[in-house]
């Protein structure tokens, strides 16, 4: 029966608390190692961004901010005292773009900017950009870089399934000026930045007990504010010992290549060796957005296959890679009606699928153990920064952002379960909550303290 086949899937998917406990601490041990020496599998990534922002920062900044479904441009203006207007458009990239060359997406970039820019600000003497004056911009630029300085960064591979040409191994932040020259915009890349870097800092500003960030979307990452004393390899920077710097942890890479921490089924096995990085973003493979729908995908096929689902129908429309969206998931459970009327609706519309009460009850149970396995692992992660910077006594709060943080339901009391199970009663001191826009206002913020910086000879 249906109820045997998901108690099998319910010992596969499920994490006990002992299990996540050992996770956690094998978690942190990458970590600090990620601090002692460049090139590791999880790169923790200096971002020099020094220490929290004021909260007094003020001024106009653009913000570029490109991360996997779309391009956003955004204008921020900054009042101080954790204010902020924003005016923004977004523009959709296509499948060719997100599988072409480098330089071209740049130019994109850039093109889409210049729209922005005689649309939204114009040219004249009164708006932010006056004769001769350069308006900074804030990059959000959401893969793995390693960075020299904020304007700099060397892209060490593409991430969430992106796949452009001549950029892996290359500086994007010098691309991208290559395309802002081109296209003569009075615009001037000031910081570039990581998604949970900018989520840090912007959730910061507005709520000073945020000591982490994490992006819980396409992809899944964290960043967090470091002492610089404890990052080992960038002693020889010679930077002042007791000033701190965020980190972006790159965390999505946690147990990529060896495989030796995480519980992956053959279902993980199949993702990751399907993809078009396998080996890479362990982690992160087995609790995205972009994965969590062919997670479910590939066990109902397996089910069809075992000739135990869809009797007597043609399922092909199911057997296409990446075609049961994330947003399903959510969708399924949040289904308020006793027939499950949304899942039937799913499986109608888009996969011409008629479906039992029975096999419906099931794909709920199933999506609520992935989007459970996910917010667990998830919870093991923040645990390693928690432990490892001694935030459990005081408590703290985690900015999060996303998709699957802001649409799928349940998906933070999840993790917050997670962290009780990890920690017992003391867990309940970190809380995650709705990040203020990262890419956006973040971006910004983190370029007008570079600007500070840069203006007091820094
Ligand atoms: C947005 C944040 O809400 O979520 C961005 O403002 C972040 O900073 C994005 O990059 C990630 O989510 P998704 O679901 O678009 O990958
Ligand atoms: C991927 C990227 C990382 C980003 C995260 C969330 O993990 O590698 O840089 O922060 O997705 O968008």
């Amino acid at each position: 029966t249906m109820a045997d086949h998901l108690r099998k899937y319910e010992s596969l998917f499920t994490l006990t608390p002992q299990r996540m406990r050992i996770i956690a601490e094998a978690f942190k041990e990458t970590l600090e190692l990620g601090l002692t020496k460049p090139g590791q599998v999880v790169p923790m990534i200096p971002t020099f961004v020094f220490g929290w922002p004021s909260g007094k920062e003020t001024g106009d900044f653009l913000a570029l901010d490109l991360g996997g479904t779309n391009l956003r441009v955004c204008l921020v203006t900054l009042q101080g005292s954790g204010q902020f207007e924003i005016t923004q458009s977004k523009y959709r990239l296509s499948e060719e773009q997100k599988n072409g060359d480098g330089q071209k997406l740049f130019d994109f970039c850039a093109e889409c900017l210049k729209t922005f820019v005689e649309t939204n600000i114009g040219s004249d003497d009164e708006g932010p950009i006056k004769d001769g004056h350069h308006l900074p911009l804030g990059f959000t630029f959401s893969y793995p870089c390693s960075q020299e300085r904020i304007d700099h960064g060397e892209l060490i591979r593409w991430t969430k399934g992106i796949n452009v040409a001549n950029t892996e191994g290359h500086d994007v932040a010098a691309m991208f000026a290559t395309s802002l020259a081109k296209y003569q915009l009075p615009i001037k890349l000031t910081a570039l930045i990581n998604d949970t870097t900018g989520t840090l800092i912007a959730s910061h500003y507005v709520n000073p007990r945020t000591k982490i960030a994490v992006i819980f979307g396409t992809g899944c990452n964290a960043a967090y504010m470091e002492h610089i004393k404890d990052i080992e390899k960038i002693k020889h920077l010679g930077i002042d010992p007791k000033a701190e710097m965020a980190i972006n942890c790159e965390w999505g890479a946690f147990d990529s290549f060896e495989h030796e921490h995480l519980p992956r089924t053959k279902y993980d096995t199949i993702v990751d060796e399907s993809s078009n990085k396998p080996g890479e973003q362990a982690f992160e493979k087995l609790i995205s957005g972009r994965y969590l729908g062919e997670i479910l995908r590939l066990v109902i096929c397996e089910l069809i296959d075992e000739g135990v689902l869809f009797l007597g129908q043609n399922t092909y429309k199911l057997e296409n890679p990446y075609c049961f969206d994330t947003a399903f998931l959510s969708l399924m459970e949040s289904d308020p009606t006793d027939e499950l009327l949304m899942i039937i609706g799913i499986f109608t519309h888009f996969f011409a699928l008629e479906t039992t009460l029975a096999e419906r009850q099931f794909f709920r149970a199933l999506a609520k153990l992935i989007g459970r396995r996910a917010a667990r692992l998830s919870a093991c992660g923040i645990a390693a920064i928690v432990g490892k910077m001694g935030y459990l006594d005081e408590g703290c709060s985690v900015g999060a952002d996303g998709s699957l943080y802001n649409k799928y339901p349940g998906f933070a009391d999840r993790v917050h379960e997670g962290l009780f199970d990890i920690f017992g009663e003391k867990g309940r001191n970190i809380i995650t909550h709705h990040a203020e826009d990262g890419s956006g206002v973040g971006s910004a913020i983190i370029a007008a303290m570079t600007k500070i910086r840069k203006d007091a000879g820094l």
